[in-house]
């Protein structure tokens, strides 16, 4: 349970808020790359941290993120052309360069001076992987490009997708670092979807429902161990790591590619769901891209031209009463990223954490409430500069393993929760 005013610290990411503040520290995905696909390509919207944007790619190649809107009376420059090393307003031809400067007002004599006293603002926006992400913090201290493991494998072994998910990013995100969930939401997929069936660790899953958790703090966040009973008195551990602010790689399965996400707050009510699904040592089959891009594992159908999930509120989920009833669904809903977004959005669009009754298994979630809470105040009344900002912070892995009692997690996978180029993940 939270008192209401830490709920709205850690949920509310506008500018001038501790948390949003705290997000503007890091480098957060803004586009996947394709959306941008060729130069002079059209502009596309883009809102973070309650900040609206638009990316464009100019004649040259030069990519940018500017304030969506015309210095002169506001008109939105999604309509504007791209043309000649310049977004261009449809309305009265003034022009802005990929930094936000204005280079040409035409109204205006070009030796009057006055353009060179219009910029909007701007922030740098650069594909690493498949993704573009932006920095809106303080210029001076930008830092190093992210290391996610994901992002910087060939791209022949790599896929990401992004969903629209109609709530706060933290409740998305609290998903994404309560492992115990998936014996029950997501125990039907288990042993169907093409990205996760055959696994030697699912039969764990599936037969102890009453996960222990221990949860140890790294550098930069979390590692989340989930230990269920295994064989001759061993235990199966799965290991979430979660690097601030809102990172996290879902343990693996056998040899199938490892998936994770990035919750990224679009404003309070609404957040993008990226998902990406890696292998550290080998390109991805011709099948399991096939599935990728079909919406299977962690990622959706869309409604076509859009990044909406195909199902969503407006159709109840595609809801199927018979396959709950039948144990083919756990819930009813098909496709594990809409089980989550279903549940998830239907907590309301920021969940009253006034009002909840935590156990046991949410001690991951609890520590990292308690964490963001802390890095956001630290931010705000000592200036000091959060964790999971340096690259070296981002280089971790999830696990999966067998292990004897007597082991503690940490100490006996040390090697196995980084991320080792070229080394196979540790899975079971
Ligand atoms: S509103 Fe953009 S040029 Fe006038
Ligand atoms: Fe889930």
């Amino acid at each position: 349970m939270l008192r209401k005013e830490v709920n709205d610290l850690v949920t509310q990411t506008g500018p001038g808020t501790p948390m949003g503040e705290l997000f503007r520290r890091y480098w957060i995905p803004a586009l996947l790359a394709e959306e941008l696909p060729e130069n002079d390509c059209p502009p596309v919207r883009v809102k973070l941290l309650s900040e609206r944007m638009i990316a464009f790619r100019d004649s040259d190649g030069k990519l940018g993120l500017i304030d969506e809107f015309c210095a002169h009376r506001g008109v939105s420059l999604w309509f504007g052309r791209n043309e000649e090393g310049g977004l261009r307003c449809p309305y009265h031809g003034w022009k802005y360069d990929v930094e936000g400067n204005c280079t040409d007002v035409p109204s205006e004599p070009a030796d009057s001076g006055f353009c060179e006293k219009i910029k909007l603002q701007s922030y740098p926006l650069v594909k690493v992987g498949d993704i573009l992400w932006t920095y809106m913090g303080p210029k001076e201290l930008q830092p190093e490009l992210p290391a996610f493991e994901f992002a910087t494998v060939p791209a022949e072994q790599t896929f990401t997708s992004k969903r629209f998910q109609e709530s706060n990013w933290l409740q998305a995100m609290e998903g994404g670092i309560d492992s115990s969930h998936v014996s029950f939401l997501h125990s039907g997929n288990l042993n169907t979807d093409p990205l996760f069936k055959g696994a030697e660790g699912n039969k764990y899953n599936l037969s102890d429902y009453m996960p222990f958790f221990e949860v140890a703090k790294h550098d930069a966040g979390l590692y989340i161990g989930a230990r269920r009973n295994a064989e001759d008195g061993k235990y199966y551990w799965r290991i979430t790591p979660w690097v601030m602010p809102c990172f996290t790689m879902v343990p693996p399965r056998g040899d199938h590619p490892v998936h994770g996400h990035f919750w990224i707050p679009i404003d309070d009510e609404n957040c993008w769901a990226w998902s990406y699904d890696y292998h550290p040592s080998r390109a991805l089959t011709k099948e399991e891209r096939a599935a990728l891009e079909a919406g299977k594992g962690v990622h959706c159908e869309y409604v076509p031209g859009t990044h909406i999930p195909k199902a969503n509120k407006t159709n109840d989920y595609l809801m199927d009463r018979q396959a709950q009833k039948e144990g083919r669904t756990y819930s009813g809903v098909e496709g594990i990223a809409i089980q989550d977004s279903s549940l998830q959005e239907s907590m309301g669009p920021i969940v009253d954490r006034t009002k909840e009754n935590l156990v046991s298994t949410d001690n991951g979630v609890i520590m990292a409430r308690q964490m963001l809470r802390k890095a956001a105040i630290a931010l705000r009344d000592k200036d000091q500069q959060p964790p999971g900002v340096a690259p070296e912070q981002q280089k971790v892995r999830s696990v999966s393993v067998v292990l004897p009692p007597e082991q503690a997690f940490e100490e006996a996978c040390a090697d196995d929760l980084r991320a080792r180029q070229g080394v196979p993940h540790t899975s079971v």
